[in-house]
């Protein structure tokens, strides 16, 4: 069977550092590229923090550096989650890979142009990148297979009651993306916090015992210490992973169908709110398949695999 080829589109973060981790050794995943946008931290750290996550592991994928603030509003971080490198906690090696030259963006736009319609983009980040490089060639827009994201709720947010982090900090960027006609996986918040990182979770990832479960424990220790001063959590919610999880095996996550578009019009109490039409109400036709259940075990069955990948 032919890998599914990716792009991961991120801004890391541990959960994107996890993610790069689980794609970069999958047996069925082909990760031809990397984009890095800001988000969690500003763009210099978020592309450092690529580059140290895929010289550890010994991934030889290209790094592209895009945008470093959203299309329109301020940009915004969050250094009480990541720390103040966007990746606290693991120690890396004087770092030698570089980034490559081009602009993420002409990356995207050229590599999905030259493509045949079989690339598959994973934005866990801001969807700065992604939009920008569709309103900069929408001809790229039918050749996408698809577009499986981490981002949104159908339910609660996590930086106001509305919004979720990725949306909101970028929710004009996130409107291009989910009017686009892509098809859409929406990885939000309604799954991710289910899979809460306890730290028997940590201890038994780390019995694997080899640089790959090393980074995952120092990653996640950090993570989850932040997790619980800010949300109260005893472990972290492993959000951006359940992206690759599903791409490795769908039947980790169940999905429904939902007409769903972006509060992004004026800076409201719901400004950056996925508003999902989970009961069909506005009689619109679906563009994105909704995530609204993960198969706990199963998750942390695929994390563990995707670790021992790495010898
Ligand atoms: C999202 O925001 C970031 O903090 C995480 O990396 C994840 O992508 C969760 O809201
Ligand atoms: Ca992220």
């Amino acid at each position: 069977m032919d890998k599914r080829k990716v792009i991961l589109d991120c801004d890391p973060g541990h959960d994107d550092a996890v993610n790069i981790l689980l794609a970069g050794k999958s047996p069925v995943l082909d990760l031809i590229g990397i984009t890095v946008v800001a988000g969690n931290q500003t763009l210099e750290k978020t592309t450092r923090n690529a580059l140290n996550v895929c010289q550890y592991l010994g991934l030889d994928v290209p790094v592209y550096q895009g945008c470093g603030q959203p299309m329109i509003i301020e940009k915004r971080n969050s250094p009480e989650i990541h720390g103040e490198t966007g990746l606290d906690g693991p120690t890396f090696d004087p770092l030698t890979k570089e980034k490559e030259t081009k602009h993420a963006v002409n990356y995207l736009t050229e590599t999905i142009m030259a493509s045949d319609g079989e690339i598959t983009l994973v934005p866990t980040g801001p969807l700065t990148n992604i939009g920008m490089a569709m309103r900069m060639e929408p001809a790229i827009i039918p050749k996408i297979k698809e577009i499986v994201l981490m981002g949104g709720s159908y339910q609660l947010g996590n930086v106001s009651p509305a919004a979720e982090f990725n949306i909101l900090a970028d929710a004009d960027a996130a409107h291009v993306v989910f009017s686009s006609g892509v098809p859409i996986v929406m990885v939000g918040l309604d799954v991710t916090r289910k899979v809460l990182c306890y730290p028997s979770v940590v201890e038994r990832m780390r019995a694997i015992d080899t640089r790959a479960a090393h980074l995952f424990a120092d990653m996640m220790e950090f993570f989850n210490k932040t997790q619980k001063e800010v949300f109260g959590w005893e472990g972290g919610p492993l959000h951006d992973p359940v992206t690759c999880a599903y791409l490795i095996d769908p039947s980790v996550l169940e999905v429904k169908e939902m007409y769903t578009e972006i509060d992004h019009g004026f800076y409201g109490p719901s400004y950056g709110r996925t508003n999902c039409d989970y009961f069909g109400m506005s009689g619109k036709t679906p563009n994105t398949k909704v995530a609204v259940d993960i198969d706990v075990e199963k998750f942390w069955d695929i994390i563990e695999a995707g670790i021992r990948n790495y010898s």
